[in-house]
């Protein structure tokens, strides 16, 4: 079932969702050379608890696995998603590093990632930050009522391919809204005009995940890697489908 969002739960979406842009915001602040995904995770944990929410990935649990123990996804370089922040995680000059935020209000969750540069990156780095974003950007502009979610997909798989990245196996987005992950699965490769049908008051978050040299994935406990330990890169969006066009919920907004 995928759920449709009243007027009164679109905002408290809004809300969920604007507290994960600030998180983000404020973390790219502070991303340079020399400082931990231990610092990072910390500062996301203050901001979130500063908007009266909590974590949305802190305690998650799936598959087996013990409970995520950390408030933001914090993923370098061949890490595509669910890396762990620790005091010894250090950044680089010319790393990347996918910032994952989640957050839980008034029982609604907000999603967002962004894969940001510490200090100077490799110029096949900024590529693939640039056609990584670019493909959600593109994934956005097909979130038109009666489109379908393979227009979505097939969107995310072309810019992938044009521009020689791979889309990393088995990860995708989702709908999202009293839990993190709902239907529809938001694949990252698909063929228009196949998949549910988007409708008013639908919220999903969209994340391609690029890859420089391999769609292949590996596993360890939570955390998925580059198989040829290339880089990757991931950009999320929440996005609320609705009459006027796609709105963006991962946004500071005016204020
Ligand atoms: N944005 C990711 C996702 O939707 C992050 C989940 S992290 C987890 O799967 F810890 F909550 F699993
Ligand atoms: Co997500």
């Amino acid at each position: 079932m995928i759920s449709i969002k009243s007027k009164a739960e679109i905002e408290l979406m809004r809300e969920s969702n604007r507290i994960v842009a600030e998180v983000l915001e404020q973390l790219e602040k502070m991303i340079k050379p020399g400082i931990s995904t231990w610092k990072l995770n910390k500062k996301a944990e203050e901001i979130i608890v500063e908007n009266s929410a909590e974590s949305g990935f802190k305690g998650y649990s799936t598959d087996g696995l013990t409970p995520y123990k950390f408030s933001i996804c914090a993923s370098i370089n061949d890490e595509i998603v669910h890396g762990y922040s620790s005091k010894e995680k250090i950044l680089r000059d010319g790393d990347i590093i996918s910032i994952d935020v989640g957050v839980i209000k008034n029982n609604f969750y907000g999603d967002g990632a962004r894969t940001f540069a510490v200090g100077t990156i490799s110029e096949e780095n900024r590529n693939l930050l640039r056609i990584t974003e670019l493909a959600l950007i593109k994934a956005i502009e097909q979130c038109i009522i009666n489109n379908r979610i393979g227009d979505i997909s097939a969107v995310i798989e072309k810019t992938a391919k044009e521009n020689g990245f791979y889309v990393a196996d088995g990860l995708t987005g989702h709908g999202i809204g009293r839990e993190l992950h709902e239907l529809p699965i938001v694949y990252n490769f698909g063929k228009k005009g196949t998949g549910p049908r988007l409708f008013e008051g639908m919220t999903i978050a969209i994340e391609p995940m690029f890859n420089i040299g391999t769609s292949k994935v590996r596993e360890k406990e939570w955390v998925f890697y580059t198989a040829d330990n290339s880089c990757s890169a991931h950009f999320e969006n929440t996005v609320l489908i609705q009459k006027d066009g796609p709105e963006i919920l991962t946004k500071r907004g005016v204020t």
